[in-house]
């Protein structure tokens, strides 16, 4: 969703902000701005409607000198998508920039009378509640303490003042700001890959503070004005991870990267002779372990899924677990209820999925550990957990989440496979799922490149339809989920995922020549099972796919098998060409596949 860059040194601010807002973009968004201050304490503004080449055109028209500013991607939540809504915001001596929501903005609003609002934003309106609060006398650092002390909702901002040349404050609730600590220079930004290739060095603001950033460094304080003694932290990563890599899209680049990013997971935690699995980052004891008799997975759209096929694997491989996993949106109002032996999964990619932190700390309440299986380090809900293991896929920039979702599933089963050994689970398929891990790398580096071909052609022979069912038993059943919700969000055909079990209960009534299906089976003990759907759909005169590593014999119109020594985690192999399939349609149909319509890569607002 929206983002943030700030910058104060010695460079030129507009190309550094502008290169900082085009590595954001993949978070999605409709319209975009700088301001920047010139050395003669002059402030200038540009913003756009549309992606940031439009900016850039703006800003070749009229550039913007200075060695100071703020910029920002849109995401609209309040007002619609247009220049005068974009960030930053003037008012009276006030630049500001936000991410969030102040929900008390009407009311704000109203006591601000002698003020004249030109846009219909939140944002509009806490920069003229800071400038009110900014008199004489009142530096911007306590002008912007005093705002954000009346303030309900979240924020993350960056805000200066040409008054005050040479400083950009900024302050978090609830929306993250990372600052970058550079020789000579200070950056801002909402997500760490905008820091990359400047700085390793940064500080994590967290809820309830608020920093003076200068060219030499940045000042830590309470809202109510304390100073803090603040440690900085490195940031991870490189620039090559958030750049394309020879592909045409960071879509396929994360769906091809995966044998590399999962090697990455799994490392230092699987040991295949010992048949045994071993995650640092959970921190509990012995005693803690043998305690948990049940667990509840939290996360929304794809983190969901990955939570639904890790609970089956959880299931089978600790024997007194009970697992349940949930829709974060919907179980933040629930009144849910855990028992004491219960541990907590919180499962996201970004780590700042708004819903799924409210469940977090919904959770926290209830007096039950929260564990986090996150990929974005530092995120705020790495942050906010007990403990946790990250995934360590590096940088996800397509909105579409791929090779988060393999590497949630396998963090997942990680610790179940740690569990186990506290309860009583087989040993054997304890050690059958340590030795499938240990080559799930290369079998999934092998699948997409034998099958990549394929799945394109397919692809190019279904991208026409508008609509599509997914299908799967047992462990197929999410895979069936997340290969519709892939489908869906980046070729925008309508497609559903269903358990093939639940066909004749109502989805069978769609099957006409505007669908097509797709089956995933599975060579187990459903094969039978799963193929009645398949035989059901057929006899109706539906369009066929089926992914499967079954050698029996399957009709269909078209059919893929791959050919792997894995056998229990097969879904995940078979997900890898819902990936592919997803990404040719969406191609085929000129669609913008990295930044699909309408979503944002994190979506951090309710
Ligand atoms: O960052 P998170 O894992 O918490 O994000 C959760 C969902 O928003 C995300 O998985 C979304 O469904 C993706 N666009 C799916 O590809």
């Amino acid at each position: 969703m929206c983002g943030i860059v700030g910058y104060v040194g010695k460079k030129p601010a507009q190309d550094i902000l502008l290169s900082g807002l085009k590595r954001l973009e993949y978070r999605g968004y409709d319209s975009a701005g700088i301001a920047t201050l010139d050395s003669e304490g002059e402030a200038k503004l540009a913003r756009s409607v549309g992606k940031i080449s439009e900016l850039s055109k703006v800003l070749d028209e009229a550039p913007q000198d200075g060695n100071l500013g703020i910029g920002h991607t849109r995401w609209a939540t309040h007002g619609g998508v247009t220049e005068t809504n974009a960030h930053p915001h003037h008012v009276g001596r006030i630049y500001l920039v936000h991410n969030g929501i102040i929900e008390n903005f009407k009311e704000l609003r109203e006591e601000l009378k002698g003020y004249k609002f030109a846009s219909d934003t939140d944002t509009e309106v806490l920069a003229a509640l800071i400038d009110s609060n900014y008199k004489d006398g009142t530096s911007l650092k306590d002008a912007v303490a005093k705002s954000l002390k009346r303030v309900r909702g979240t924020y993350g901002i960056a805000v200066f003042s040409p008054s005050e040349p040479g400083a950009i404050i900024v302050a978090r609730l609830g929306s993250p700001l990372i600052i970058g600590l550079g020789k000579d220079e200070t950056l801002i930004a909402s997500d760490a890959s905008a820091l990359l290739g400047y700085t390793r060095e940064a500080i994590y603001l967290n809820d309830g503070e608020l920093a003076v950033c200068t060219r030499d460094g940045a000042d830590v304080f309470s809202l109510d004005l304390k100073h803090l003694s603040v440690k900085p932290e490195t940031i991870e990563g490189d620039v090559e991870q958030i750049q394309k890599g020879g592909y045409d899209h960071f879509l396929l680049k994360e769906i091809m990267d995966q044998a590399t990013t999962l090697h990455d997971t799994l490392s230092g935690r699987i040991k295949p002779d010992a048949g045994k699995m071993h995650l640092g980052g959970p921190n509990l004891t012995e005693e803690e372990m043998r305690n948990i008799h049940h667990v509840v997975i939290v996360g929304c759209g794809t983190a969901y899924y990955a939570g639904l096929l890790a609970s089956y694997y959880m299931e089978q491989l600790v024997p007194d677990l009970t697992t349940e996993v949930v829709v974060a949106s919907e179980y933040r109002y629930r009144s849910f209820h855990l028992p004491k032996d219960s541990v907590a999964l919180i499962v996201s990619q970004s780590g700042e999925t708004a819903d799924t932190l409210a469940c977090l700390r919904e959770i926290k309440k209830r007096g039950v550990k929260t564990l986090g299986i996150v990929n974005v380090v530092g995120s705020t809900i790495a942050r906010e957990v007990d403990g946790g293991t990250y995934v360590h896929v590096g940088p996800e920039i397509s909105v579409a989440s791929t090779k988060a979702f393999t590497a949630q599933v396998i963090t997942m089963l990680m610790f179940a496979g740690m569990l186990a050994e506290y309860h009583g689970g087989d040993p054997k398929l304890l050690a059958e799922f340590t030795r499938e891990l240990a080559i799930l790398p290369e079998e999934i580096k092998k699948t997409l490149d034998t099958y990549r071909p394929e799945m394109e052609k397919l692809a190019k022979k279904y991208a026409k339809f508008d609509h599509a069912l997914y299908l799967g038993r047992d462990t197929a059943y999410p895979i069936a989920l997340e290969g519709a919700l892939k489908l869906k969000e980046i070729s925008y055909i309508h497609a559903e995922g269903y358990a093939s079990g639940e066909l004749k209960h109502g989805p069978i009534a769609l099957v006409d020549d505007r669908f097509f299906e797709v089956f995933t089976i599975l060579d187990n003990w459903l094969f039978d099972k799963a193929c009645g759907g398949l035989h059901e759909v057929r006899a109706r005169g539906g369009k066929t796919i089926v992914l499967t590593n079954s050698k029996a014999d399957i009709e269909a119109d078209d059919i893929v098998r791959i050919d792997s020594p894995i056998k229990l985690l097969t879904p995940l192999l078979l997900n890898t060409l819902q990936q592919l399939f997803a990404y040719y349609v969406a191609v085929d149909r000129g669609n913008d596949v990295d930044q699909p319509r309408n979503l944002a890569k994190s979506v951090t607002v309710e």
